[in-house]
């Protein structure tokens, strides 16, 4: 069952291609637009909505960070993302202007599903992205919206966490969609992209073999640190929490302009440093800070992993090692930029020894608060 492959992750890994499409499947029409029929949520309603309150847990979450930069920069409505387990302990300021969407795979995550029942009771709508039909959350939920990853074996999410992402930014246009917004003509080319995101997932994985070979060098490293900026940061979050999860090494990510208040400090000769950069053309003074960023861990004596676009020549001077992906629109960079440090967890725990579909301590699904 596990379709030739070592591991539940590996072929998890390999599926995400088709994951994607799956996800979009249907839920664009001839006419470039979205049809999301199954957000039951009126167009009304959702003119109304002067919030957006995301919750989630561990890779969701993450998948929620970056879901914050698209729904703000497409829809400019307010979106908070918070820990599914801090939510409703800090009393919330909820309305029912305000939309509430809950990220899950499993679709039973205790944390979750608490946080969504508050939600409820304060009477905001909550609209439920997740994996597994009929399960609790989607089923208290006002809404769901499911990703079509096909069940996840592994306990480390993969193609669930790509689609998780695809389900977020079809939520971000629906609703810029149905409450027009000025990015008019970039939604349409957004839609464009996403359409052809699979095929760069694809490229992406064709090229991982320098990847796996790389993790398997650090293997007896303690210590490996993720940068990024904007969208790339809460991907830096995904690459540590793969690899603490995997690995069991101690794995922290930083959004780059943090480190010179503190984490720089961490820096010595030949530490790991993995760099995820943002799209040189989009956001060009983004991409210069990142660059300097590299120089400066690269001068302590860091060792740097520079995941980077394919034609993005300022950052190969500082890399050690450098992973292309493809060039990609920069809010969608995370669906590419994530694959190779799955990969890399990967192999990273492989050479380790460690139970990669079944790491030390874990549940596939944690229902217990
Ligand atoms: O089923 P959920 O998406 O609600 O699970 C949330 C987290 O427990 C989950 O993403 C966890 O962090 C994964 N093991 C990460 O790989």
């Amino acid at each position: 069952e596990k379709g030739g492959y070592d591991y539940f992750m590996l072929k998890e890994i390999a599926e995400q291609p088709k994951a994607v499409a799956d996800t979009l499947l249907g839920r664009i029409d001839a006419a470039g637009s979205l049809s999301l029929d199954e957000v039951r949520i009126g167009a009304g309603e959702l003119r109304e909505v002067d919030k957006v309150v995301i919750i989630a847990c561990g890779t969701a979450f993450h998948a929620g960070l970056i879901a914050k930069y698209a729904i703000e920069h497409w829809t400019r409505i307010p979106c908070e993302v918070e820990l599914a387990s801090e939510f409703r302990y800090r009393d919330p300021i909820l309305g029912h202007r305000t939309l509430v969407i809950a990220i899950s795979q499993s679709g039973e995550t205790m944390d979750t599903l608490m946080a969504l029942r508050h939600a409820r009771e304060q009477g905001s709508k909550v609209l439920a992205i997740c994996n597994t039909n009929g399960s609790t959350i989607p089923r208290e939920s006002d809404a769901a919206l499911y990703t079509h990853a096909g069940p996840e074996v592994a306990v480390a999410s993969t193609k669930a966490f790509l689609t998780q992402l695809v389900a977020c930014y079809l939520v971000a246009l629906y609703l810029a969609q149905v409450r027009g917004t000025k990015w008019g003509d970039e939604i349409g080319a957004v839609i464009r992209d996403l359409s052809r995101i699979a095929g760069a997932v694809e490229r992406v994985l064709e090229t991982m073999e320098p990847v796996r070979a790389l993790a398997r060098t650090l293997a007896s490293k303690d210590t490996v640190l993720f940068l990024g900026r904007h969208v790339g940061y809460p991907v830096a979050l995904e690459g540590a929490l793969k690899l603490k999860e995997l690995a069991y090494m101690h794995a922290e990510g930083f959004a780059a302009g943090e480190l010179k208040h503190g984490p720089i400090a961490l820096i010595e000769e030949d530490l790991p440093v993995v760099v995820v950069v943002p799209s040189p053309q989009a956001r060009s003074v983004l991409h210069d800070k990142i660059v300097s960023n590299i120089q400066e861990i690269r001068a302590r004596g860091a060792r740097t992993i520079v995941i980077a676009e394919e034609g993005d020549e300022a950052v190969a001077p500082y890399a050690d090692h450098l992973i292309r992906i493809p060039a990609t629109p920069t809010l969608l960079q995370p669906v590419v930029a994530t694959v190779p440090l799955q990969v890399f967890a990967c192999e990273l725990a492989t050479a380790r020894g460690n139970e990669v579909d079944q790491p030390r301590n874990l549940a596939k699904s944690v229902t217990v608060e």
